[in-house]
């Protein structure tokens, strides 16, 4: 395939390289088009012996090539990694005053981005109106992803990893990935279940996993629902843009439920990552509770549904049903047996076991988990990021709907 990378200029230049080297090394024809910033932070000599080709900022280069639109003309996917602020507010306008702009207005070749920028600027008013503007005109964006910045700051922002950024781009020109074809249901975050107009019962939940779990589906080709009860500032930014992820907003666990059984009436695997509240408030006060109030008020509690144990009484011929368990377990057996005991009692063709407490599991960017199949048997042991443990986690889908099939 010949694949134009176009490179802005943001420190996120650096990763760049390494989207360039994987495209190379699978075998594509690489050209890349820096723009003149990006050559503060990576010179074109890395670009030229990285990608094998002389790579030109200018128009007024080999004019008689017309290359200003000879290499939009040719390329059969064009992805902008790092896009900056700037760039994609001149790519929205169809600014063309450099090598990169022309190539991008020639082009009818699928168009990629990667933003990489600094929160507030991801935030602005300004550049989510380009990004609407993009995506309403088929450009595919590939996150930002959520983690440290380079000011020291921490937020949405970040660009996606490179080996995320071609396995978006091959997956979505090709159609390819070892989930395409497959419609996926993910709940994520946590319910936060009402006691009067400003209070909730709520858990500590950041929803980071099961957004894990939905971008790995999505980036090896699956259609996502992914229903969101709360979860952190930022964290949903990359799936809210993701082309072939659809995020629905619920509340409480009743909510949940009800889009969860949309969801899964048309999905070939369902995976319930949200932590869901076991108890709700009986009578939600319909007026703010006061510290007036005598006697102090007693909150009545009562048993929210078991939306997992629904949906797998209700399951479509085939679909794949996974669970997540969070436990507190004094030792690994004992977590383990938990899990058994706990995927026999759900029904599920997987359960995802993982350890929490105080420091672990819940708001980390890292998680650990053990998967436990319909036979009891564990088919992964897995820790590192979240993204990891939903590779995983696909990976085991797989396997057992292999042997279904
Ligand atoms: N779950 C659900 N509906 C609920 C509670 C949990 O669908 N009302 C789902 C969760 O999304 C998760 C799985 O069930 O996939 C296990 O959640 P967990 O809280 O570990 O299990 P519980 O059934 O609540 O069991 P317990 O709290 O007694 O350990």
């Amino acid at each position: 395939m010949y694949v134009v990378v176009g490179v802005t200029g943001g420190i996120a230049a650096y990763k760049a390289v390494h989207v360039v080297r994987l495209l190379v090394k699978n075998g594509h024809e690489v050209h890349v088009i820096p723009t003149d910033d990006a050559l503060r932070f990576v010179g074109l000599a890395t670009w030229e012996a990285i990608s094998r080709h002389p790579v030109t900022t200018s128009v007024h280069d080999d004019v008689a090539e017309v290359r200003h639109v000879a290499l939009g003309r040719h390329a059969d996917l064009v992805i902008v990694a790092p896009a900056t602020a700037n760039s994609l507010a001149k790519m929205a306008a169809g600014i063309a005053d450099n090598l990169l702009g022309t190539t991008l207005l020639a082009t009818s070749a699928p168009v990629i981005v990667a933003p990489a920028m600094h929160t507030e600027m991801w935030r602005h008013p300004a550049t989510v109106a380009n990004i609407a503007t993009l995506i309403a005109r088929g450009v595919h964006v590939v996150g930002p992803a959520d983690g440290p910045l380079t000011g020291g700051d921490s937020g949405p922002g970040r660009m996606s990893e490179p080996e995320q950024i071609v396995a978006c781009a091959l997956a979505l020109v090709t159609g390819t990935g070892d989930l395409a074809g497959l419609r996926v249901a993910v709940s994520t975050g946590g319910t936060r279940e009402p006691i009067d107009p400003v209070r909730f019962l709520g858990n500590r939940s950041s929803g980071r996993q099961g957004v894990a779990v939905a971008l790995a589906a999505a980036e090896r080709g699956a259609e996502v629902l992914l229903v969101a009860a709360h979860v952190d500032d930022g964290v949903l930014a990359e799936a809210s843009v993701h082309p072939r992820v659809r995020v629905t907003r619920v509340a409480a666990a009743a909510e949940l439920g009800t889009a969860m059984r949309e969801a899964a009436s048309a999905a070939d695997a369902v995976v319930m990552t949200a932590a869901v509240a076991d108890y709700r408030v009986a009578e939600v006060s319909d007026r703010k509770l006061s510290k007036d109030d005598a006697p102090a008020p007693t909150l009545h509690l009562v048993q929210t549904e078991d939306i997992l144990a629904g949906l797998v009484a209700n399951r479509r011929d085939g679909q794949t049903v996974v669970g997540f368990a969070a436990e507190t377990a004094p030792e690994p057996a004992e977590l383990l047996a938990r899990g058994r005991r706990k995927r026999a009692r759900k029904g599920v063709d997987l359960l995802a076991v993982n350890e929490v407490g105080w420091t672990s599991g819940f708001e980390s960017a890292e998680n650990a988990v053990v998967l436990i199949d319909a036979r009891d048997e564990v088919v992964a042991e897995t820790s590192g990021s979240k993204r990891h443990v939903a590779d995983a986690l696909w990976d085991a889908v797989l396997l057992v709907r292999g042997r279904a099939g």
